[in-house]
């Protein structure tokens, strides 16, 4: 019997292809999505993705691309013919603009990245942001249905706010998701799965949690269980 729910995407974020194909392996019919991000990507992770898609599993690279227009939508358009399934660029108006136009007619669904968890008001300020994160991020959802993006990632306190006002099928994918107890790590804005499901998410990114874990499989199992509570 398979236990997977292709909602939940464990982020492979290990120092090698091999230990991220370990943790595949324990994961076994459990999950059916992954993340592969910065760390795997420049070291074999695209071609691992490839060989994730060719065991059927759903693939999210997140590049978060950030670039002039003209290079977003050939970097667009060269991931696209990867096959994968998902695909962040930074959410402003004229990178997602360009990420549309390179998608073309694949299937690769596009996802913008609001504004990172890691920026708090001072660091924004920094920046040259006036606007609180809250209001930074409303902006940013409401630029990237404008640009024909097919959802955002988002802090699952964002969640409600931003379902209240997209459409019943634009994505929602959150990060900082735990287990009640468990360990935050470097995450400061967390919900359980459940919580984050039922608050708006369509898609739950979980790295740490599971492979971190003493028995990973079990991990996954337990977070699929909370999903549905
Ligand atoms: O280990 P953990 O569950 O915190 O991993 C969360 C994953 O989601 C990491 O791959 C991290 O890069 C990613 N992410 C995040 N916060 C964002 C965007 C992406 O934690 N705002």
């Amino acid at each position: 019997m398979s236990y997977s729910d292709s909602r939940l995407y464990v982020a492979l974020d290990l120092p090698s292809v091999s230990e991220a194909e370990n943790l595949v392996k324990v994961l076994g019919d459990s999950v059916s999505s992954y993340k592969i991000g910065l760390q795997l990507l420049p070291i074999g992770g695209v071609e691992f993705g490839q060989r994730l898609k060719a065991q059927g599993k759903q693939v999210f690279y997140d590049f978060k691309l950030h670039d002039i227009g003209a290079t977003v939508e050939k970097a667009t358009r060269s991931i696209a013919g990867l096959g994968a399934d998902l695909l962040t660029v930074h959410a402003r108006p004229d990178v997602m603009q360009s990420a549309v136009i390179g998608r073309g007619e694949s299937s690769l669904k596009l996802l913008g990245v609001t504004v990172l968890t890691s920026l708090d008001q001072a660091a924004l300020g920094a920046i040259g942001y006036h606007d609180d994160a809250m209001t930074l991020v409303m902006r940013r959802v409401e630029q990237s249905v404008e640009a024909g993006m097919d959802g955002v990632v988002s802090s699952p306190l964002e969640a409600a706010a931003i379902r209240a006002v997209v459409p019943d099928d634009f994505l929602i994918v959150t990060p900082g998701v735990r287990m009640p107890g468990g360990e935050a790590g470097d995450q400061k804005r967390i919900a359980t799965p459940g919580d984050a499901l039922k608050s708006g998410a369509s898609h739950l990114v979980v790295g740490r949690p599971i492979s971190a874990a003493k028995d990973p499989r079990q991990a996954a199992l337990n977070i699929l269980d909370n999903m549905t509570s």
